[in-house]
């Protein structure tokens, strides 16, 4: 079975009600996938299924205690433990679910696996990640690097263009040098600049059950 859109809603609107997440993040992650499937050609509903599965990546947060989630300074070893354990919390939650779209597990369970196998939370390495995840780790930490946050500085064109040059630092170590290279050459290409609009969290998000009206992402830029 899987999760339909009113469900996967529902539970991004779960992360954004505990302060776990806001929607245009999910937003911006969820477009930033589906750009970079049209670039390996997927079909539409491949890009849907990948869109829901990027939409639901950190669900497993749900069940991590908000003292460990919403902590302002940094996180100690133990409660780094808890905080890494929203992958496989995520994955089970999903089984429980009854979802059965491997992409979707897959990309929940292995989103902060490492290429060089320093990753979570199964210290998997290089082509042993799967390659959804792969790509989707670099979506997510380029949206990290690039979103508002009290202590940063930079934002928007500034931060993207270095969050660029750090991903592709992390070519080999950290990061799949494909999906590296694939992601930045969208940016360069200036594919990804209306969705780093987003980037203020002050615009309205679209709906879920629209996804596939949202056509080609890569053309909007035009
Ligand atoms: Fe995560």
């Amino acid at each position: 079975m899987r999760t339909s859109p009113d469900i996967v809603a529902a539970l991004v609107g779960v992360l954004e009600a505990k302060d776990i997440s806001t929607a245009a993040h999910t937003w911006r992650v969820v477009l930033y996938t589906r750009a970079l499937a049209e670039v390996f050609n997927l079909d539409p509903h491949s890009i849907d299924r990948l869109s829901f599965a990027a939409a639901l990546h950190d669900v497993g947060k749900i069940d991590i205690p908000e003292a460990v989630l919403l902590k302002p300074g940094p996180l100690t070893d133990d409660e780094f433990r808890v905080m890494k354990a929203h992958t496989t919390l995520g994955h089970e939650r999903l089984l429980r679910m009854g979802e059965d779209d491997e992409v979707a597990l897959t990309l929940v369970r292995s989103h902060h696996e490492r290429w060089d196998g320093k990753g979570y939370p199964d210290g998997l390495s290089g082509e042993g990640i799967p390659r959804v995840a792969r790509f989707f780790a670099v979506v997510d930490s380029f949206d990290a690097m690039t979103s508002v946050r009290p202590y940063r500085k930079l934002v928007g064109p500034e931060a993207a263009r270095l969050a660029i040059i750090e991903l592709e630092a992390g070519m080999g170590t950290r990061y799949d040098a494909e999906a590296v290279k694939a992601f930045a050459d969208l940016y360069r290409t200036g594919s990804l600049g209306w969705i780093l609009e987003y980037y203020n969290d002050t615009r309205p998000m679209p709906d879920y059950g629209q996804l596939s009206d949202l056509k080609s992402v890569q053309s909007r830029h035009a």
